[in-house]
């Protein structure tokens, strides 16, 4: 067979050729195009060919090489599209989408943004200070001097370095209580003063279902002229009814606290239904869920407020306290934990 009639040959095999799988377009490829391709050899004959006849064997070689190239693209671009449209027939394009997961609040953030807001709401600001603290804002200013006996009321966490000293007013401490924003703002604030104070505080204390060696309060602060035990009374039942509900009942008992004087705690009434209302009240109806009472002279004067002309309410409360109240958690512990299933929970309270 003569080499003209070898390639046109070829140029029909390759026009008939077909190719479905990938295998079989890549032996297409190997075969026309590869680097040992079948037309090679015959471009090798061209030395054969008579001088007035190799200008047509070399375009009828083109030829075979271009309709190689043709096809090999074609037969790709048929692959892909058929790849595509598998790909489609698996994809159900009228499924409801899939949801995006969502983080979720802690629930002592919910709890803490709940109190916060409602004092907000009246005009109090949110006031911040330091985890670690002095021992003149978290005792001395807030009238608990060295020796006191209400410093053994909070077990204290001295910083390491100051330990063996024992407590002077610039030995450092995680501080015990929300309490020494109060000692920071009225440095730095002249009244009317009206904050609220969130945060982070610390005691050596045991860890049980109960307590915990960290937990979070909210302080509240308000000083200025003519200020009375009465204005603080009705903005603590504004803050308990908002809180726990329209009907929610308040009393103020008798207390102590080296800040106020005179001092109180403050209970709301939860009710005696169930024999969880007797186990977390003690059987009284009664919870118990802040303190307070009308600042003491002697911390408006550690701060350089005159308490001949000012006077002022204060009071702080627990926040996993009534975290666990609002959310039915029984054990404190939990909320430390970090476990998603227990956090996971919360994903829908805004
Ligand atoms: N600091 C107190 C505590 O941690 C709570 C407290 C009581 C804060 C009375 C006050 C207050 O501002 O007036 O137990």
């Amino acid at each position: 067979m003569d080499v003209f009639e070898r390639v046109t040959e070829l140029i029909e095999e390759i026009g008939a050729a077909g190719a479905t799988t990938p295998e079989e377009v890549e032996a297409f490829r190997i075969r026309y195009l590869g680097s040992k391709n079948i037309l090679k050899p015959l471009m090798g004959e061209m030395r054969n060919i008579p001088n007035e006849r190799k200008r047509d064997f070399g375009q009828l070689v083109n030829r075979a090489k271009q309709a190689a190239q043709d096809k090999y693209d074609a037969l790709e671009s048929a692959l892909t599209q058929q790849e595509a449209s598998q790909a489609g027939a698996e994809l159900d394009l009228t499924a409801p989408g899939e949801p995006m997961p969502l983080g979720s609040r802690h629930p002592i953030a919910l709890t803490m943004r709940r109190i916060v807001s409602i004092f907000e709401r009246i005009g109090f600001a949110v006031a911040e200070g330091p985890e670690v603290e002095d021992d003149w804002h978290n005792f001395s200013a807030m009238n608990t001097p060295e020796d006191h006996p209400a410093r053994d009321m909070q077990d204290t966490f001295y910083t390491a370095e100051n330990m063996p000293a024992g407590p002077n007013n610039s030995a450092m401490l995680l501080r015990t209580h929300t309490s020494s924003v109060q000692a920071r703002t009225m440095e730095t604030q002249r009244p009317p003063i009206r904050i609220i104070a969130p945060g982070r505080v610390y005691r050596n204390e045991t860890i049980s279902a109960r307590s915990h060696a960290q937990f979070h309060q909210v302080e509240g602060l308000y000083i200025a002229e003519k200020v009375s035990f009465a204005d603080m009374k009705a903005t603590l039942l504004h803050f308990a009814r908002e809180m726990y509900g329209e009907e929610t009942r308040i009393r103020l008992r008798p207390s102590y606290f080296p800040f106020t004087e005179p001092s109180a705690e403050m209970d709301i009434w939860w009710g005696l239904e169930t024999e969880h209302d007797h186990r977390i009240t003690k059987g009284t109806g009664w919870l118990e869920i802040l303190g307070c009472g009308m600042v003491d002279p002697a911390v408006l004067q550690n701060c350089n407020i005159d308490p001949e002309r000012y006077t002022g309410y204060a009071f702080g409360m627990g926040i996993e306290r009534q975290a666990m109240l609002l959310y039915n958690i029984t054990d404190i512990r939990l909320m430390f934990e970090n476990d998603v299933r227990f956090l996971r929970q919360f994903a829908s309270v805004l």
